[in-house]
């Protein structure tokens, strides 16, 4: 019940002194602590000081090693059937997402698979993947649906969700993402499946508590920005909180939503304009930047120096998913936040914790270091934190603590 970690060369709290989210320039700052240790009393951070524990308490070792917030990972599509390699390779010769997913490729690829596969397996192979993430130091993870796009298999996916949230050890947050792109079915008649998410899949899913959140992709050849507020609203009236996928492959107006919407954050924004980010530096909603997918999709990453230039509170996300970003792991997200968004070690790491946390509304409990807190922490074999990104391949996680459980791993 009780565990102490003693002798860590530092404990890196990501502290945001009371503040859900640290805003700007507050991100240079990740609060390292010499000489203390932790506390851990059931699965809470109860104390953080020199002499902490008592004589009956488990012991950690961390000579020689430092301690951060377990990552949380607030934008993910982990639940999918199949893989999209072929539209990688397409891509590096020159194809774009926009054209493959005209074709019928893209997300209706991954939604063909998804009908196909029965719950169970889909569930089984996301708990493997929630394994990866887990000891990859992920110890909160967001999911989406949004690969079944009608009525049954939405549900399938979002039970399938909800059944892994009832069993994991990682918490998992849900998010409703039906208006992921029109299927098939209703190529046709947009209104049509946009009046099935609004009237249909929103109230079932809030009055099952399945999702906490609905998100949309807003953009070029997906739901255009009237279309997103009448399905954000419909959410927000059934008692949802936002998100949105806003300016990935285009400048579109979705972070303005966001912000008139109060959205919980605006995730994507590799075209986020001047304007958007301004306001988007003055509201409370978080901006998640993506890096993996500029990589994936050989395209520029979010303007993420100007945006915290401009007061944005930003977070990462590896926002794993079949088509932009195959990449299960927070750490190597951290390494490409910074080499190729720009971002600096300190702000990588804040992005990765407590305004992770800030994006799904949790970080009064979780992403960082703090009494009250919950213990989900990562004593990482390294002398300061600016090796955690440092190496992109080399894993350097010793230990996962979640909920004050130490984990194991096979
Ligand atoms: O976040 N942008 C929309 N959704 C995903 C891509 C999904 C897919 O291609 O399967 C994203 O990049
Ligand atoms: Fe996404």
């Amino acid at each position: 019940m009780r565990l102490a970690i003693r002798n860590a060369e530092a404990i890196v709290t990501c502290a945001a002194n009371g503040r859900p989210y640290k805003r700007g320039h507050e991100m240079d700052e990740v609060g390292v602590l010499h000489d203390v240790n932790v506390l851990i009393d059931n699965g809470k951070i109860a104390a953080i000081g020199r002499n902490i524990a008592d004589a009956d308490c488990d012991s950690l070792d961390a000579s020689g090693k430092i301690v951060i917030p377990g990552f949380v990972d607030p934008h993910t599509h982990l639940i999918f059937a199949g893989t999209r390699e072929h539209e990688f390779a397409l891509r590096a010769n020159g194809a774009t997402y926009e054209e493959i997913a005209a074709r019928g490729g893209g997300i209706l690829e991954t939604v063909r698979a998804t009908r196909d596969m029965p719950k169970s397996k889909l569930r089984a192979i996301a708990d493997r993947r929630i394994d990866k993430f887990l000891s990859n130091g992920t110890t909160t993870i967001e999911i989406k649906s949004g690969y079944g796009l009608d009525f049954k298999n939405e549900l399938k996916i979002l039970e399938a969700a909800n059944e892994l949230k009832e069993d994991s050890v990682a918490e998992i947050v849900i998010t409703f993402l039906g208006a992921h792109a029109i299927p098939p079915e209703f190529k046709n008649d947009r209104a049509g499946y946009i009046r099935c998410v609004t009237e249909e899949m929103i109230p079932y899913v809030a009055r099952r508590k399945l999702a906490e959140f609905c998100d949309v992709f807003c953009d070029n050849g997906f739901f255009n920005v009237s279309e997103a507020e009448r399905i954000l609203k419909s959410a927000k009236d059934h008692g949802l909180k936002i998100k949105i996928h806003a300016d990935e492959l285009s400048a579109n107006g979705g972070v303005t939503l966001a912000t008139e919407l109060g959205a919980v954050s605006a995730d994507h924004l590799e075209n986020i304009s001047r304007e958007e980010m301004k306001s988007l530096g003055k509201s409370e909603t978080v901006g998640v930047v993506l890096p993996a997918v500029a990589a994936y999709l050989r395209t520029k990453p979010a303007p993420t120096r100007e945006m915290i230039d401009n007061n944005c509170v930003v977070a990462i996300a590896t926002d794993f998913n079949p088509g932009t970003s195959m990449i299960d792991n927070m750490r190597a997200t951290m390494w490409l936040a910074i080499t190729l968004n720009g971002m600096t070690a300190e702000e990588a790491l804040n992005a990765a914790t407590i305004n992770a946390a800030a994006a799904l509304g949790i970080s009064d409990r979780l992403g960082s270091i703090e009494v009250g807190k919950q213990a989900d922490m990562l004593v990482i074999d390294a002398h300061d934190y600016s090796y955690i990104p440092y190496h992109f391949t080399e894993n350097r996680i010793h230990r996962v603590i979640k909920n004050g459980t130490v984990l194991e791993f096979p």
